[in-house]
């Protein structure tokens, strides 16, 4: 499964960079930035893609940023658009840090191409990276998206197969919650004709 993902996102990525301006994140990034407790520090992003806009945005900022992606190309286009991002090679589900290393982490776009119990997992490793006081911002699939309360299926994406999972917002919170996150925020955001849940939290 996970391989399919890593080709796919091989071959999409100099369309998806194209098509990545349709995507407009300026209020999305202002309003995380803006609430951030550490208004500098290190920035992990998961799933990093091309880097932009949110690692650009933080390393203009003068923030540290690591970048994870297990698709190659992505990576070759992070690093001649934001050269200063340390990138890695690897599988956001495989990948390890020492616990309270980063005041920031963002997924954008990503954390829902995980199984669910995946995803639990993932967001349980975020919090323990996560120094406290430390945010985290990711993008969630909607019902609104797959047409279902919880998905955990394949859905055609610009003409190929992607693996999706998403639970309803109810049982996101309560899981958020049980790893410990505060502050948690939900705000439903439609860019570019798809619908998706944009989630705040702090550890
Ligand atoms: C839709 S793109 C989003 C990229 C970037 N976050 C952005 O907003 O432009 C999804 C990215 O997730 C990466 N990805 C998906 N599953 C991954 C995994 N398990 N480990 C590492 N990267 C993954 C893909 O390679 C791809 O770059």
């Amino acid at each position: 499964m996970l391989v399919d993902l890593q080709n796919i996102y091989n071959k999409f990525a100099s369309t998806y960079e194209e098509n990545r301006v349709v995507f407009d994140m300026t209020e999305i990034i202002n309003d995380f930035y803006n609430n951030l407790f550490f208004k500098e520090g290190e920035l992990l992003d998961l799933a990093c893609g091309a880097g932009e806009p949110f690692a650009k945005f933080f390393i203009d900022n003068n923030w540290q940023v690591t970048g994870v992606d297990f698709s190659k190309k992505m990576l070759e286009m992070a690093n001649k658009f934001v050269p200063k991002m340390q990138t890695m090679y690897n599988d956001v589900t495989k990948v390890e840090f020492k616990s309270n290393k980063f005041n920031a982490i963002t997924m954008i776009y990503s954390l829902f191409h995980l199984k669910n119990e995946e995803q639990f997992k993932l967001l349980n490793k975020i919090y323990n990276w996560l120094i406290p006081n430390g945010s985290i911002l990711f993008t969630y699939a909607t019902k609104e998206y797959t047409g279902f309360d919880e998905f955990e299926d394949y859905k055609e994406f610009l003409g190929e197969n992607l693996f999706y999972a998403h639970k309803t917002p109810k049982s996101l919170e309560k899981e958020l919650k049980h790893i410990g996150f505060k502050n948690i925020s939900f705000i439903y955001r439609n860019i570019a004709g798809e619908t998706f849940l944009w989630v705040t939290a702090q550890k």
